[in-house]
């Protein structure tokens, strides 16, 4: 196997086309040669939230143009790589499919090898990419998809502790955001206007503390929300903007808590088989979350637990993570074909029963 390897990564099973070159030499730290998001924000505003028909199509429209712009932005042709990785689910399958018939395509033009990846592996192996994290730890993975607790042991091996019952964090931002007239994606915005908001004026619930474990639920919180707005609007005819902020700040503050608890929760049971030197990792796009960012922090120190979080830009979708994750099922060996095919669902952990509920991305995986 050669020592240094560099790879091609295409990303595209929800609303971010992207394209990235990541290279590693083994042993050492990897390198985000280049990394290109094309979000689609814009294309789907009007309609209050990602639709998949939309998806494909502006995916499938995009992805040459990212891929160019990766390369030339690494200053590298297609010659230079060693491997085409792609998202091959889950997520929203007419995305995935765009991703993995571009990747084929180019794997079938130029003989690389080609490598079907986790997008939530690529997530969960993010803080590898960007801090060289040992396994094991413990990750978080928190989106607008997805929320579990997941012990990496290594780049296709899973354990996971606990997850949603229902809707991810994500989701529930941007259904939050929604329901307050505020703009899509829900997270920023919502956590913006938390800033100067009052999260002791509205009580909001803490859904599943009462019951043992790292489960969580956060589709009670949206119904909540709604009945408050709905008081506010009944007897003042309209929201000002100081109830708005102390909505999101009484929302916000709710995931806050119920995230710190079940994370706090989910170190012991890692420690009870992990006990030295544990790291604990977020990742996903609810991790820009700079309040749930603090709160974990905090816990890990109570914990004794070293805390890592990648930098914004790595939170969020983006192709870097793709090409990485793909690097390091490449270095282990792993090829997929032609007859690589994309999946709606994928769990990471095989072992793990299917968690109930759906959300943005289909049913939780
Ligand atoms: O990981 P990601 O880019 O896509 C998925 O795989 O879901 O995560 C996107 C989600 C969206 O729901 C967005 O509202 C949320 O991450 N998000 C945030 C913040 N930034 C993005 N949620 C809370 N606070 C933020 N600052
Ligand atoms: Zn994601």
């Amino acid at each position: 196997m050669v020592q240094t390897l560099t790879v091609l990564g295409l990303e595209s099973s929800c609303d971010d086309t992207a394209a990235a070159v990541v290279r590693q030499t083994k042993g050492a730290k990897a390198e985000i040669l280049s990394s290109v998001v094309h979000g689609q924000t814009d294309l789907h505003s009007a309609f209050g939230g990602v639709v998949p028909e939309i998806a494909a199509r502006a995916h499938a429209e995009k992805l040459d143009v990212c891929v160019v712009q990766a390369l030339d932005a690494a200053g590298l042709s297609l010659r230079d790589m060693d491997a085409i990785a792609v998202t091959a689910g889950p997520g929203l399958i007419g995305g995935v499919m765009s991703g993995v018939m571009c990747a084929k395509g180019l794997s079938a033009a130029t003989g690389l090898p080609l490598i079907g990846v986790n997008h939530l592996a690529g997530h969960a192996l993010t803080p590898r990419l960007t801090d060289d994290i040992a396994f094991p730890y413990l990750m978080l993975l928190v989106s607008g998809g997805h929320c579990q607790y997941l012990i990496a042991h290594g780049p296709e091996q899973f354990t996971r502790l606990g997850g949603t019952i229902d809707d991810a964090p994500g989701e529930a931002f941007d259904k939050t955001a929604r329901l307050l007239g505020l703009p899509q994606p829900g997270g920023p915005s919502v956590e913006v206007e938390a800033r100067d908001g009052n999260a002791q004026r509205f009580r909001f619930p803490r859904p599943l503390l009462d019951r043992p474990g790292s489960d969580l639920s956060f589709s009670g919180l949206k119904t909540a929300l709604m009945r408050m707005r709905d008081q506010i609007v009944a007897v003042k005819g309209g929201l000002t903007r100081q109830d708005r902020a102390d909505l999101c700040a009484g929302f916000q503050q709710a995931i806050v808590d119920t995230l710190a608890e079940k994370t706090r929760r989910a170190i012991d049971l890692y420690l009870d088989h992990n006990p030295v030197d544990p790291v604990v990792a977020v990742a996903g796009g609810v991790a820009a979350n700079s309040a749930i960012r603090t709160a974990l922090e905090s816990v890990c120190a109570q914990k004794g637990a070293r805390f890592t979080a990648p930098p914004l830009a790595l939170c969020t979708d983006n192709a870097a993570m793709i090409a990485y994750a793909g690097l390091e099922r490449f270095r282990a060996g792993a090829r997929d074909g032609l007859d690589l095919t994309a999946r709606p669902r994928w769990p990471l952990d095989q072992h793990s029963p299917a968690m109930l509920g759906s959300g943005k991305k289909g049913a939780k995986a």
